[in-house]
């Protein structure tokens, strides 16, 4: 089995505030996309790497894999205007001969390995596709106008993450239709029909969006460092 990953690092993180884009964000001393990089290259379950960077931060996204030593990143695209854009100009550069594409957020840099085997682990057992979920400890209503409409069975409800793992052709024949609108791959595979797996998520797979989301993920990363289990 042939596992490639798919790294979504092309967003503009114009919530971050910053004078660059959002993977490029300083985290632990370095470029945030630093992280997810080279927890990729450790993983024993991974074959190869494709990067959608930012438009114009392509050869500062290679330059960075060759400084963190991920010789596994086989190819470095443009990103495109939305996320489903850029995991697809990515997807565009894997082997034809890959039978599974994971797809990770590079937002979410505190990749842990186990999450990345729990989320591989249904695919050999009938699943089209896999994601990591979190428990909701929010009741959540659907509301329309200002007037709640349903309160919804939270038992039944997860925030989902990334890492999200696919096969390979199902992941390819999902992003051949009408990407705009999804908010993660898991949703147009399931679109077309796949049958979508959730497993635990971890909760340090944070997604940085505000500054307080990387201020959290640079504490959590001080504690890993430590050595002390968050
Ligand atoms: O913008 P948001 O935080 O939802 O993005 C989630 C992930 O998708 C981030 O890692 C971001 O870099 C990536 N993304 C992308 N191309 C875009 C927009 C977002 O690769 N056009």
């Amino acid at each position: 089995m042939s596992v490639w990953a798919v790294l979504a690092a092309a967003g503009s993180g114009e919530r971050l505030g910053l004078d660059r884009p959002k993977s490029f964000a300083p985290l632990g001393g370095r470029p945030l996309l630093a992280e997810p990089l080279e927890r990729l290259e450790a993983s024993s379950w991974i074959d190869a790497i494709v990067v959608a960077a930012p438009p114009g931060w392509e050869e500062p996204s290679i330059l960075l894999a060759e400084e963190v030593g991920a010789g596994k990143v086989v190819s470095c695209v443009t990103g495109g205007a939305t996320r489903s854009e850029s995991v697809r100009a990515a997807v565009a550069e894997v082997a034809p001969d890959a039978s599974v594409i994971l797809v990770h957020d590079a937002a979410r840099p505190l990749l842990d390995d186990a999450v990345v085997e729990r989320v591989l682990k249904p695919l050999a057992e009938g699943f089209h596709g896999a994601v990591p979920g979190l428990p909701l400890a929010d009741t959540v209503k659907r509301a329309r106008a200002g007037e709640v409409v349903e309160t919804l069975e939270r038992a039944d409800l997860f925030a989902v993450q990334t890492p999200q793992a696919f096969l390979a052709d199902w992941l390819r024949t999902a992003l051949g239709g009408d990407v705009a609108g999804a908010t993660d791959c898991a949703a147009l595979v399931e679109e077309a029909g796949g049958r979508v797996a959730v497993v635990p998520g971890d909760r340090r797979l944070v997604k940085v969006t505000e500054p307080a989301d990387l201020e959290l993920v640079e504490a959590l990363l001080g504690r890993e460092g430590g050595g002390n289990p968050v």
